[in-house]
């Protein structure tokens, strides 16, 4: 057998070795796509060709923690209905044996070239990486091309997350990077044919320009046009929390600027976090077929107490966020749940217009585990209103002092803590509640919370309240992947 042969093989007998353990968890989603066992991270290779969608992802079979990963795959023509399909890559060669680790897709004469970081660490733990190539005729099956690019000058070997693009004839590549001096960075490569690639230099970051006090390392870059501007996605390493900015471990986020393929120049604004919740990390973007930028963020973040989610006696954790579509809105990045989503509903609507005047109450036929909740037309103009998801979680708004905050019984200590960010004024919120996970959706994607929560799993409430008067439309829906 070789050592892909093998590595395919345990990896198999763990899911099946585990399937019934991970299904009795009662914080398995229901229609989020999670690892079928073992740890998933970040999303890899997001693509669309001949209407079929690949999402393939980190990936470590054998326990609930970092390691050397794979690539695991979910196919879909929906963006609803995901199967899960055999591995796409191991980590069997010299050159990635401790992890193939992150990257994209490009489609390239009917064939998807993918691009990952082979990430070595001898028996000391000094680290190697190479950017590989591997291609597949049908996105499943995947050959081998080994390493294309090795570590430039000038960099420590933290240099991964190839993400590829194609603009006006030439293919561009920009890498998460730390510079020897310890400083956050993306280089820029470029290729005319996918094979041979030339290093332009630091994008951004790197001790240079407006992001050069920001972090000692920036992983997972994506740079995109949307709505004619150039928007640059990566997660920083290493920002203090600044008020309610950067209260997580590790931020992910964009600037909104112009790249110039010629001079290979990017000039920008300044950073602004995507998700505003507790969970959210390493988004990657495709376009599609409708061209439409779309959008998946892994729903953790590293080494933010990984090992105290409770899921892991159930020998799974982590999960994707929703597909979400991205616009660009008066010089912010929405996000909003792509239209696709309508198909989980599963129930006939529940609808209330209500003024609400008490601190808790319910509405008929507002509850449950798997559901969507719009909240349209909210009329708040002093005071504070809330909505509870059971003893899970909860979201405040002060029209008052014009913030918007969750806040989740912590699955650390069960105390409660909370994330912010600034409103000046709540119109709107789209509530997308998964047994243990919530994406929230605010004035039409301008803000969004991504959270983890663990509720007492009977517990299925959703409550209401307002400190003086607020007065609303509340839409519910069962949601349930049909198939
Ligand atoms: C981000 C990340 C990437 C790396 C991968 C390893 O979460 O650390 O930089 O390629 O995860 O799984």
């Amino acid at each position: 057998m070789t050592e892909d042969e093998q590595l395919r093989q345990e990896a198999y007998e763990q899911i099946e070795k585990n399937k019934n353990l991970v299904d009795q968890d009662p914080y398995r989603l229901t229609y989020h796509i999670m690892p079928p066992v073992g740890l998933l991270n970040d999303p890899n290779g997001f693509i669309q060709v001949n209407g079929v969608f690949h999402l393939y992802y980190q990936w470590m079979p054998f326990k609930t923690d970092h390691g050397a990963k794979f690539w695991g795959h979910y196919s879909s023509e929906d963006l609803v209905n995901w199967r899960h399909e055999s591995i796409a890559l191991t980590p069997s060669e010299w050159y990635e044996k401790n992890g193939c680790y992150s990257g994209s897709a490009i489609e390239y004469k009917g064939k998807i070239y993918a691009f990952y970081t082979g990430n070595v660490k001898d028996e000391q733990g000094n680290r190697e990486t190479y950017q590989c190539l591997a291609i597949s005729e049908d996105g499943i099956h995947f050959n081998k091309k080994g390493p294309l690019i090795y570590l430039p000058e000038g960099f420590t070997a933290h240099f991964r997350d190839p993400k590829v693009w194609k603009q006006e004839e030439t293919y561009f590549m920009v890498i998460g990077a730390q510079t020897k001096d310890l400083k956050g960075a993306i280089a820029l490569y470029q290729s005319k044919d996918l094979l041979n690639w030339t290093y332009r230099g630091i994008l951004v970051g790197g001790g240079k320009g407006e992001l050069q006090e920001f972090g000692y390392m920036f992983e997972c870059p994506d740079l995109f046009h949307l709505d004619g501007k150039d928007i640059l996605v990566f997660s920083p390493q290493g920002l203090e929390t600044q008020g309610m900015k950067y209260q997580n471990v590790y931020q992910a986020g964009y600037v909104i600027g112009d790249f110039d393929p010629k001079t290979g120049e990017y000039r920008h604004q300044e950073f602004e976090e995507l998700d505003r919740g507790f969970d959210f990390y390493a988004p990657q973007t495709t376009i599609d077929s409708k061209g439409r930028r779309l959008l998946f963020g892994w729903m953790s973040v590293p080494d933010q107490h990984e090992q105290d989610h409770p899921t892991i006696e159930y020998k799974w954790i982590h999960n994707m966020t929703l597909p979400r579509e991205l616009k660009l809105v008066s010089g912010k990045v929405y996000q909003v749940p792509v239209d696709e989503l309508d198909q989980l509903r599963c129930s006939e609507v529940v609808s209330h217009t209500v003024k609400l005047t008490k601190e808790s109450q319910e509405l008929n036929g507002i509850h449950g585990k798997a559901v969507e909740l719009n909240i349209q037309d909210i009329e708040i103009a002093e005071g504070w209103m809330e909505i509870s998801i059971s003893d899970g979680g909860r979201i405040i708004y002060s029209a008052d002092e014009k913030v918007i905050s969750f806040e989740r019984k912590s699955y650390v200590d069960g105390m409660t803590e909370k994330r912010q960010c600034i409103l000046s004024g709540l119109k709107n919120l789209r509530i997308f509640i998964d047994t243990s996970s919530v994406e929230i959706f605010i004035n039409d994607g301008l803000e969004t919370f991504t959270s983890r929560i663990y509720p007492s799993p009977k517990n299925d409430k959703i409550t209401f309240g307002a400190s003086k008067d607020a007065s609303f439309t509340a839409l519910k829906w069962d949601l349930n992947v049909k198939n």
